[in-house]
Order: structure tokens, then sequence, then C-alpha cells
């Protein structure tokens, strides 16, 4: 076993981290409480090759490992996590599941400008009434012949108003249950497609979250990804390595909140010396470190795993579940060696505890991966 990274990745995490620092942490505290999505800045990583990580660079990706992309999602979410997702969505959720199940027209069509940035994608399961139990949801895309007529209504859709490709997951034949799922690739300006409001969000608040409507939108019968009914699967399978991006999402916020409570505690000084020399904070310390390790190498195994070409599902559910709590309680903790100054924006750690509560919750709450890793034990 190797815990040596090549290079390269070294060079990918030194470029996502001088991003980072010189074109997110700048107005990041105001985006966040305006709930300004940061287009400039998403922009640039597309230019910076950010947006398209894994892509084979057939189709304008950066051809990278999903080691690199752990190590550059960490960068960045150490900063903020509102463009993070945006850049999760983008790579593990859209660009892969085109990628790994699209034809060659739609590699072509859609895959190629999503890889470059030059148009960011959204993924679109979840439903005002159906979020952990996908399979129930309501949308309907009905087989007109050789189109889909598309009904319903999509809630939360990270990208949502920033997207102009939407993965949209729909119902075609209920009587099959998940075998009657399909995955349609849809388009910002598609007859009867409209963007609703805006979530008002605690965390994350410059990520650009929508639900979307859909009456009688008329999708061609080749945006279909995959076979008929392979939908659910789809879902299913992308979200695999979707999480894997989130659970590195979730390992960028705690290191960015022991990041900055290390320094702070070596600064403030309480009872004549540094607070960092009080046994309390060097334990508060030390429990963060070893967490927040363990939880890196857990992504780093999922992957690992999945750059084998092996099964990396109850990995990437592992490396969830787990970041997402050290995510949880490293921020607070990172609170609390700030004292009353955590409590206020400045210093950027309430903002991250805000923030690291997301990870807990979507692509999968942290119950849904409990599901996910035990039947893969129980199997
Ligand atoms: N990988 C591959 N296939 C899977 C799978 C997985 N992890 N989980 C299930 N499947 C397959 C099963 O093998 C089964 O297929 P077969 O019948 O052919 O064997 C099919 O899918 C149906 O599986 P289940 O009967 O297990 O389905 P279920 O209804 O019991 O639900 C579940 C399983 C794991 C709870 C699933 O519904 C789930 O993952 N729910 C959470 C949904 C979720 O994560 N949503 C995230 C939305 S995207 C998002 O959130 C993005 C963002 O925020 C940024
Ligand atoms: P519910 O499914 O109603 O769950 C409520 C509670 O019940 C949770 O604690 C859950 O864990 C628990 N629960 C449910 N079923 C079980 C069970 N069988 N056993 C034990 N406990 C259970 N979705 C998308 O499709 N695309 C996106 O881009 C996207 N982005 C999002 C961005 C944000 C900011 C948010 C808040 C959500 C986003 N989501 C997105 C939706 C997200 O994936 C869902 O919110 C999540 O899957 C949970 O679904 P729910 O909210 O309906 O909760």
């Amino acid at each position: 076993m190797n815990f040596q990274l090549t290079e390269e990745q070294l060079a990918v995490q030194q470029a996502a981290r001088e991003f980072a620092q010189t074109e997110l942490l700048p107005g990041v505290i105001e985006r966040d409480e305006t709930q300004t999505f940061p287009l400039e800045q998403v922009k640039k990583m597309g230019e910076l090759g950010f947006l398209g990580m894994m892509v084979d660079p057939k189709y304008n990706g950066g051809g990278m490992d999903t080691i690199s992309y752990v190590l550059a999602m960490e960068e960045i979410s150490k900063i903020d996590a509102s463009a993070s997702v945006c850049m999760s969505v983008n790579n593990s959720l859209v660009c892969w599941g085109i990628e790994k199940y699209g034809t060659e027209e739609q590699k072509e069509k859609y895959l190629k400008p999503l890889a470059t940035g030059e148009k960011i994608g959204a993924f679109c399961l979840s439903e005002p009434e159906a979020g952990s139990d996908a399979t129930s949801q309501r949308t309907t895309a009905e087989d007109n012949g050789d189109y889909y007529l598309l009904n319903g209504t999509k809630n939360w859709i990270t990208n949502g108003n920033t997207a102009s490709i939407y993965l949209v997951i729909a119902q075609t034949d209920r009587e099959k249950g998940h075998k009657g799922i399909n995955c349609l690739i849809v388009e910002r300006g598609m007859d009867g497609f409209v963007v609703g409001k805006k979530e008002n969000k605690l965390g994350i608040r410059g990520s650009d979250t929508h639900s979307l409507m859909f009456t009688d939108v008329k999708v061609p019968k080749e945006n279909r990804i995959g076979e008929d009914g392979f939908g659910f699967k789809f879902a299913m399978s992308t979200l695999n390595g979707g999480r894997i991006g989130i659970a590195s999402q979730a390992l960028g916020i705690a290191s960015g909140a022991y990041e900055l409570a290390l320094a702070y505690s070596k600064e403030r000084k309480a009872f004549g010396k540094p607070i960092s020399q009080h046994q309390a904070i060097q334990f508060k310390l030390a429990d963060m470190a070893t967490e927040i390790d363990a939880a890196r190498l857990l992504c780093l195994k999922a992957a690992y795993l999945k750059d084998q070409k092996k099964d990396f599902g109850k990995a990437g559910a592992m490396a969830k579940l787990f970041a997402s709590k050290v995510a949880m309680d490293t921020t607070v903790e990172a609170v609390q060696i700030h004292g009353g100054y955590g409590y206020v924006k400045e210093y950027h750690v309430e903002r991250l505890m805000r923030d690291a509560k997301i990870t807990q919750i979507y692509e999968g709450t942290s119950e849904i991966q409990k599901i996910v890793i035990s039947r893969e034990l129980l199997k």
C-alpha cells in the first residue's frame, strides 16, 4: 500500500488550494449573506478544468483520477462549499453519468460543453413528496413514440437556475416500479420547463437551489440515457460516485474549520498563555485532526476503488456517512475554540458550521447511507 500522492495529484491539490485562496475567499462572507451564486468564480473553475476533472480528454475533460478529484474538492470546500457543491454535481453526477451511460451523440452534444464548464449541469431526482424514498416519485415521462411528455415537479435542485443541462429522473410505467423509470436529458429553454423559487437556506447559501416545474415538456427519445427503464439504476449508480464528491466536500469543510481553529488557538491568549497551551483545547485539536485524517482515508479509499474499477458503492457511502459527521463535530468545536468570535461572520467558522449540516442530508441522508452500507454487508 502506498500513501504517497503522485506529482500530478500534488499539483492538482496545490492549484485548487491557490484558486480557493485567491478567487473564492474574497467575498465568500458576502455571498453567503446575500445568497449570491459564485458565477464568475465557477466560470474560472471551468477554465481551470475543475468542472470536468475526470472526463476523458476526447470530450474536453481533464482525464484525471478520482483521487485528484477528492483532493481538489477538499481544497475548494475548505473555503466555499457553495462553489464545491456546484463542482461536485457537475463532475460526479452529470458528467460522469453521461460519460458512463450516454450515447456517443449525447457525449458530443452535452458532455463536451459540461466538461469545460461552458454549460453547467443539474441532477434532478428529489421531489416535494419523494426524497429518500426515490422510487415513489410522481414526475411522469409518458412515452409518445419519438418523444417523452414530461410532467411534474422536482425539488431542491442544486444549480437549478445556473444549469442549462438537466438530468431528470421520471416515471414512464408505474406498474413496473423502479424498472419503469427513465432518465432524460432536458435542456433549459424547452417549452413547458420553468425554474421555480430559490430556497432560502441555513447553509451553502451561495448555492443555487431551486424547484423545477415541467408541464408537457416534449423531450426527444434520443435524450433518454440507457435502455428503457434504466433510469432508477442510472440514478443509484451515479449517486454512488456522487457520494464520494459530497464526502470530500464534508472533509474540506471539516479541515477548513480545523485549520482556522488551530491558527486561532495559537494567537488567542487566556490566563496568560495562548489557549493552545490549555490541555482542554489541545485535546479538542487532537480529536479533530484524528477524525479528519480518518475521513480523508475513507474518501481516498473510495476514490481508489473507483479508479481501480472495483465496487465502490459501500466505500463511498461509508466515506459520506463518516465525513459528514466529522464535518458537523469539527465545525461545532471550531466555533467553541473561537469563543464569542466564532459566533460572528468574520471568522468563517460559523458559516462552515452551517454549511456542514447539508452533507448529512443531500445525496442520501446519513440514515440512507446506513441502509446502503448494511444492505451490502448483509448481501
Ligand atoms: N447502486 C447501484 N444500484 C442500486 C443501488 C446502488 N447504491 N441501490 C439500489 N440499487 C438498485 C437495486 O439493485 C435494485 O435493482 P434490481 O431490482 O435490479 O436489483 C434497484 O436499484 C432498486 O433498489 P431497492 O429495491 O433497494 O430500492 P429502494 O426503493 O429500497 O431504495 C435506496 C433504495 C438506497 C433507499 C434509494 O432509494 C436511495 O438511495 N435513496 C436516497 C436518494 C438520494 O440519495 N437522493 C439524492 C438526490 S441527488 C442530490 O441530493 C444531489 C445534491 O444534493 C447535490
Ligand atoms: P425524507 O426522505 O422525507 O426524510 C426525512 C427523514 O426521515 C430523514 O432524517 C431521513 O433520513 C429519514 N428517513 C427516511 N426514510 C428512512 C428510512 N427508510 N429509514 C430511516 N430513516 C429514514 N436532490 C436532487 O435530486 N438533486 C439535487 O441537486 C439536490 N440538491 C439538494 C440541495 C439542498 C440544499 C437540499 C436541502 C437538498 C437537495 N436535494 C437534491 C434533495 C436531497 O437529496 C433530499 O433532501 C434528501 O435525499 C432527503 O430527502 P427528503 O428531504 O425528502 O427527506
